[in-house]
């Protein structure tokens, strides 16, 4: 049998655990970490997320292949870049300057291309972003099942596109590749597909028709 990549999720409020067991059902060994103490999440862990392992993040992320960012973003600023070197990381966070505060660098390029800027070490894939945690789960089907929706994942590296894409696959969506981290601009908020849980024909109709709108 396949060795599946090992994850580490970065974040256990609303999505990062929604991610987590997703990716345990798939089979993935899973990882999950704040940014404080593990034991602060263990009971809450094996009740919510049976089979992911509570870790610091340092830990987690050493230990892993694939490294889910899903914590505010505004937060993601005082993680040291550092520790994820080496790493391919999914970012799967947005910019809500409501929540986030006005983050200038972010007001002016897609949130992902900032992410990946301060991550040179990392190949930076941008997906699992643009859909509520509540449909995430929901509306996970295996390939080929009647219903399944789409995903976008979005970098500039083809082969850490190829490896997410396998990934969101894996965890119950078509992934529709996207050419590069500023073509992820369609999965931000404001972006045609952002919010919406899309079969694929439908997805990749809505990034045309936004593409076309532009020109
Ligand atoms: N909510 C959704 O439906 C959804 C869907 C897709 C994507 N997203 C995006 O995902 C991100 C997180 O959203 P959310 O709603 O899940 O946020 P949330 O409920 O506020 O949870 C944030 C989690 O991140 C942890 N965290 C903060 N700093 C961390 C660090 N340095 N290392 C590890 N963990 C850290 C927090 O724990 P501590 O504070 O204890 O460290 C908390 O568990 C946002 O950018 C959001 O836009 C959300």
């Amino acid at each position: 049998m396949e060795e599946l990549s090992r994850l580490a999720v970065l974040g256990a409020g609303h999505v990062g655990p929604v991610i987590a067991r997703l990716a345990i059902k798939a089979g993935y060994p899973v990882a999950i970490a704040t940014s404080g103490d593990p034991e602060d999440i263990a009971l809450i862990t094996e009740l919510v997320i049976p089979g992911a392992r509570p870790r610091w993040a340092a830990d987690a992320v050493a230990a892993a292949d694939i490294v889910v960012l899903a914590m505010p973003l505004h937060r993601f600023l005082d993680l040291a870049p550092g520790l994820l070197n080496g790493k391919l990381v999914v970012d799967a966070m947005n910019y809500w300057p409501a929540s986030d505060g006005v983050l200038k660098p972010f007001e002016d390029c897609t949130s992902s291309e900032v992410v990946a800027g301060r991550l040179a070490g990392s190949a930076v894939v941008k997906a699992l972003n643009h859909i509520g945690y509540h449909e995430l789960e929901d509306r996970a089907r295996p390939a080929g099942a009647p219903g399944r929706r789409a995903a976008g994942v979005a970098g500039d590296d083809p082969a850490a596109v190829a490896a997410i894409a396998g990934l969101v696959d894996r965890l119950g969506y078509d992934p529709v590749r996207l050419e590069g981290l500023r073509a992820g601009r369609v999965l931000q908020p404001g972006g045609p597909v952002f919010g919406t849980v899309l079969a694929r024909s439908d997805f990749e109709r809505a990034v045309r028709e936004d593409a076309r709108s532009l020109t």
